[in-house]
């Protein structure tokens, strides 16, 4: 049996011993970035060292990164799909390109000291070529140059073969993605590939190589810098390595099903139904965990991540009441995520106190919300017989757009309402209710769409500039209120910057001004901003701040803002940051607002 921890620590070891830095993953939740609610690739946070900024660790990187994809969410339940996993990758920012990338992919796979996979079941595919870019030869030559059989290489479209940007514009490219045979016999015969028997071939990595940049006019052109990020899926791999079925019974998942199986007296698989909700309560309370033991603190609440983790957390306890389970739970399992994890992500263990309390509030809540919905299910009950008293009326069937009240206001499965509308001799309006849900669902996708518009790669000038306000404004805080000011989340756009920070209290018109005016002053002396690299200790012995969730030795960016006594700001961040503060405008904090339990928010604009 191959671990999870194994293969993190063959992969980081075969990439270190090809030069490569090991850095410690992003947090989960964007810093700076106001395009996505999560990172959901190893790339995401790279990106601007991807269009060019230099990363203090240099010019090839390798890393374990935390990625969280809730796109996916209804595919939950199959024996591949997660909403929370881990992608280990290798990079290279400028540095090496197809050949040497391939050759490293085909020897950490095959080779007899690292995964020691038989080459005969592998396969591979690579970017046929369309109007934006050509047939990527070079990668199919490769691979024929290290005996991968040319039947064994599939020319697939852009949809199959292409990735990024991750935003509307940026840095994207053709990939090559190398397949293992998950077929019923022990070896794929010659005509099968991943174009022309997908089903029994199961993707475990990808080789992205990022020579064109997309531009707002739709166009492709190629990079002055061209990059490789590759991206391996760990439970994933370590599951086909294994040769097990499915991912939940890879060591990092296996001990949830358990866990489950314990609390609710049933097996897993027992029948198809108890086998998908196990599956569902297992991903979702992964997920949820990791996102609340992220360092910037996310708890379970109605807007944007914490809304997710929200959903997470409803659907957990729906599935717990369909394997018969009445009695919290969540923390129980949350527990075994932490121990999971504790070792992996040092952060895990820090807000480990933190996800439980959460989660355990929010379960209170969510089971008081549904007691309020069977009560709301009693008054529809009295309405109808009130209706039948007063018109001779008998109403039989409760319509879609209350059966939505139920689930969007109270949480409610439509299969709850349907089994207790059966109890009381009524039915659904299933049709309306699931229009009402598409209607619902589509407004929300605009509203997501409207996240990704701009570009995560859109590091346009006013995004820079707000960038650079986000840091005044940080030490500005911390002068007027206090050393206990800690950011807790960032999020910016062309238009404004929002910040969040722990502190108690509501600000005072007063310490708004002073911060304001803080932060202007800084902006009329055109301080200039300069960038040194630095270990996260030497950062921390100078007085910097910033998220010191980096590892031990590990090389960082501190950006300073001014020098000697009129430094206005010295923090740990990867860039991008303005020059100096010339043409910065005028600062203002229009809103200043709670944004959860300790937590402020302050929206600001430069005007
Ligand atoms: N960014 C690439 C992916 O996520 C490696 O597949």
């Amino acid at each position: 049996m191959l671990t999870s921890h194994e293969l993190r620590q063959k992969y980081l070891d075969f990439f270190k011993s090809k030069d490569h830095a090991i850095i410690s993953s992003a947090s989960l939740i964007p810093e700076n970035d106001p395009t996505v609610l999560f990172t959901t690739a190893g790339m995401h946070p790279l990106v601007p060292y991807l269009m060019g900024e230099k990363h203090a660790e240099g010019t090839r990187l390798t890393d374990v990164q935390k990625c969280v994809r809730t796109g996916d969410i209804d595919e939950v339940g199959d024996i591949g799909h997660l909403t929370f996993f881990e992608m280990l990758g290798n990079w290279s920012l400028g540095d090496y390109f197809k050949e040497e990338a391939i050759e490293m992919s085909w020897e950490f796979l095959t080779s007899k000291e690292y995964l020691g996979l038989d080459p005969k079941k592998l396969a591979v595919t690579v970017f046929e070529g369309d109007d934006d870019a050509p047939f990527d030869e070079e990668s199919k030559q490769k691979w024929l140059s290290l005996g991968v059989p040319e039947h064994k290489i599939a020319a697939l479209p852009k949809k199959d073969n292409w990735w990024g940007p991750a935003g509307q514009t940026g840095p994207c490219g053709p990939d090559s993605e190398m397949f293992y045979w998950v077929g019923e016999s022990e070896f794929p015969d010659e005509s099968s590939n991943p174009g022309t028997d997908e089903d029994n071939w199961l993707e475990i990595w990808n080789d992205v190589f990022m020579q064109y940049t997309k531009q707002k006019d739709g166009l492709f052109i190629q990079s002055t810098q061209k990059n490789v990020d590759t991206g391996m899926g760990l439970e994933r791999t370590v599951t086909v390595l294994n040769g097990f079925s499915d991912v939940y019974q890879i060591d990092t998942m296996k001990p949830l099903v358990e866990k489950i199986e314990e609390i609710s007296g049933k097996k897993y698989g027992e029948d198809e139904e108890i086998l998908m909700s196990m599956r569902v309560i297992v991903d979702h309370v992964r997920t949820a965990s990791m996102i609340m033991a992220d360092d910037l603190g996310v708890a379970p609440s109605n807007v944007d991540q914490g809304y997710v983790v929200r959903k997470l957390i409803r659907r957990v306890i729906r599935h717990g009441k369909k394997l018969g389970i009445e009695q919290n739970f969540c923390v129980d399992m949350a527990k075994r995520v932490i121990e999971i994890f504790a070792d992996v992500y040092p952060e895990v263990k820090r807000n480990q106190d933190f996800v439980l309390r959460e989660m355990e509030n929010e379960e209170n809540k969510f089971r008081q919300t549904l007691e309020q919905g069977i009560k709301e299910f009693e008054k529809l009950l009295k309405g109808f017989a009130m209706a039948l008293e007063k018109t001779g009326n008998k109403i039989t069937e409760i319509s879609g757009k209350q059966a939505f009240k139920l689930y969007d206001t109270y949480g409610f499965p439509l299969e709850m309402t349907q089994e207790l509308a059966q109890e009381n001799d009524l039915t659904v309006d299933e049709k309306g209710f699931n229009d009402a849900f598409k209607k619902h669902k589509n407004l929300s996708r605009e509203g997501a769409e409207q996240k990704f518009k701009g570009g995560l790669a859109d590091h346009g000038e006013m995004s820079t500039k707000y960038h650079t306000a986000t840091h005044l404004l940080h030490d500005a805080l911390r002068k007027v209120l206090g050393s206990h000011v800690a950011q807790k989340g960032s999020n910016i756009t062309a238009d404004r910057l929002r910040f969040d920070f722990t502190h108690g209290e509501k600000m005072t018109d007063e310490e708004k001004k002073k911060v304001e005016d803080i932060v202007n002053n800084a902006i009329s002396k055109k301080l200039a901003i300069s960038m040194e690299e630095m270990t996260v200790e030497e950062a921390k012995d100078q007085g910097a701040i910033g998220l010191f969730g980096d590892k031990y030795g590990e090389k960082v960016k501190v950006y300073s803002i001014g020098a000697g006594d009129d430094i206005a700001s010295k923090e740990i961040c990867g860039g991008p940051h303005v020059e100096n503060l010339n043409d910065m405008g005028h600062f203002r904090i229009k809103k200043e607002e709670s944004s959860s339990a300790g937590i402020r928010r302050i929206k600001a604009i430069l005007e």
